[in-house]
């Protein structure tokens, strides 16, 4: 059974819905779609879920795990094409692309001007990566290409990625200060739920620009907002927002130095069609009873068995 936001079959939480998660022992799901104990409890022969995702925050894993359910992800083929978009979006903000070409199709453009539609460089920017998992190191290394200098912050230092990278640790409050450009990366945890709050804002320099390709509560978006209508930065990129989809009455889309794309960071063909594949394999391999090949709650399984 597929489900999600985009299903035709299963429109949201229907009680159609319900009726066939009685009798479900797979469930393929999408990242819109949040698994709990309470969602778990109308399925009671589920032997496996499978996100078609990397994240599984939309999923209770211990909850699953306590049940003796696998649930199967989709790393490593989302890294690039994130990797492209987060660098997309810093350009987009930073040289206006998404503005000025509203601007140039609305009949604004009336002459080429020397001061017209100024934006800022991006070689020589400091980076600030938050998380440098395989997505951030991705970021970081396009970035260094660009001849960026690449700061980052994370739970645990990576001292591979430092030397290969040439990318330097800083505390969180640090790479707030100095980046000219700080992308989140970071997977979505109580830890980082909000990370990106009012004061981490009024840390950040006015000159510097937000780029969000990892969750959209890792930011506080009326915080944000805030932010924007005050000038407090100059400016920010989101793939993901919070809530999802962002309602188009939300003031950020107001804010002509707020780039919104609508979680589009694996939305191509090749992705798109390897995550389906693992998430197909993933979803046959918990039916047949067998280790999920990507199985993203392998702690649960053992502490519970
Ligand atoms: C996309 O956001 C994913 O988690 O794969």
């Amino acid at each position: 059974m597929l489900i999600g936001p985009d299903s035709v079959e299963f429109p949201g939480f229907s009680p159609a819905l319900d009726e066939h998660l009685e009798s479900a022992a797979g469930l393929l799901s999408l990242l819109s779609v949040r698994i709990d104990a309470g969602f778990l409890s109308k399925a009671p022969g589920l032997r496996v879920v499978s996100n078609m995702a990397v994240g599984v925050d939309n999923i209770d894993l211990e909850a699953c795990g306590r049940r003796g359910i696998p649930v199967g992800h989709t790393p490593d083929v989302v890294t690039d094409a994130t990797a492209e978009l987060c660098i997309g979006l810093m350009f987009a903000i930073a040289r206006r692309i998404t503005e000025t070409a509203a601007a140039a199709r609305g009949g604004k453009w009336k002459a080429w001007s020397p001061a017209g539609w100024l934006g800022s460089d991006i070689r020589g920017a400091t980076l600030g990566v938050v998380g440098l998992g395989k997505i951030g190191q991705a970021v970081a290394s396009r970035a260094a290409g660009l001849g960026m200098k690449v700061v980052y912050t994370s739970r645990t230092r990576k001292m591979d990625a430092e030397t290969s990278l040439g990318a330097a640790f800083l505390p969180f409050d640090e790479l707030l200060r100095t980046s000219d450009f700080i992308c989140l990366t970071v997977a979505l945890t109580p830890e980082t739920h909000r990370l990106v709050d009012a004061r981490a804002l009024r840390l950040m320099k006015p000159t510097a620009y937000l780029v969000n390709v990892a969750r959209g509560s890792v930011v506080d978006t009326a915080a944000l907002s805030h932010a924007l209508r005050d000038g407090i930065i100059a400016g920010a990129a989101l793939d993901v927002t919070d809530p999802e989809p962002l309602p188009d009455t939300n003031e950020l889309f107001s804010f002509p130095n707020c780039v919104i794309t609508p979680h589009i960071g694996t939305a191509t063909y090749q992705t798109r069609k390897r995550m389906a594949e693992m998430a197909c394999e993933n979803l046959i391999a918990g039916l047949e009873g067998r280790r999920l090949p990507y199985c993203a709650n392998e702690d649960y399984l053992k502490s519970f068995s």
